[in-house]
């Protein structure tokens, strides 16, 4: 299973993956792509690390997002990527990826969807003032974190957690889930029937 993983920021889940792909947890998991639409962000050193080839580009060089989503999916041809797996990527997918990847994108997303989606979930979750949060990994649709949901995990929010504490919780589970679902979709047992997924 050839996957390209898209990022826009540090990248822990990131390396996240390759450690699990080091550690033979993900058998017959490579990672083909690192996809970053951020030049010079974290995510890239620790894809050049790995020996991981990075495609990196500019949204604002291109004329529109049907545009560097038609190059993307030139580089996603070229490394006969087959899933595409967003772990902190900032975007929102177009119809071009949406198409040629149909039920073959999955997000990860720091909450316990439907609540607190977008940008900054874990700051949401704070400023609301919910007693449990959590990690989400979806497959990606048209909407904003509004794909059919794959698996969660609850975090809880303690008595004077700030951002830093919290994100830590949070990632903690991520690192875990995200090559855990991985792999469920690797061995087959991930099937989207409609708005539900089934897992077996
Ligand atoms: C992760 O917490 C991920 O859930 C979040 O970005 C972070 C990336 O961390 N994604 C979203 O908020 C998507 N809406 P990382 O760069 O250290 O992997």
């Amino acid at each position: 299973m050839k996957i390209a993983v898209f990022a826009s920021g540090s990248g822990s889940n990131f390396s996240a993956m390759m450690g699990a792909i080091r550690a033979d947890k993900l058998p017959g998991v490579e990672v083909a792509l690192l996809v970053c639409d951020r030049p010079g962000a974290l995510v890239e050193g620790r894809a050049e690390q790995e020996s991981i080839p990075v495609f990196s580009f500019q949204p604002k060089q291109h004329a529109d997002k049907l545009a560097y989503e038609q190059v993307i999916l030139q580089e996603l041809k070229k490394k006969q990527v087959e899933w595409i797996i967003l772990a902190g990527y900032m975007r929102l997918i177009g119809d071009t990826l949406l198409e040629a990847y149909q039920g073959r994108i999955i997000n990860l997303h720091p909450s316990l969807l439907p609540a607190f989606t977008g940008k900054d979930a874990i700051g949401q979750a704070l400023e609301y003032g919910v007693k449990v949060t959590g990690v989400t990994v979806h497959f990606v649709d048209a909407g904003m974190d509004t794909g059919p949901i794959i698996a969660q995990r609850v975090v809880p929010i303690l008595e004077g957690d700030t951002r830093e504490t919290l994100t830590k919780r949070i990632q903690e589970q991520e690192h875990q889930l995200l090559p855990e679902v991985v792999r469920l979709v690797q061995e087959g047992k991930v099937k989207l029937i409609g708005r539900k997924v089934g897992v077996q």
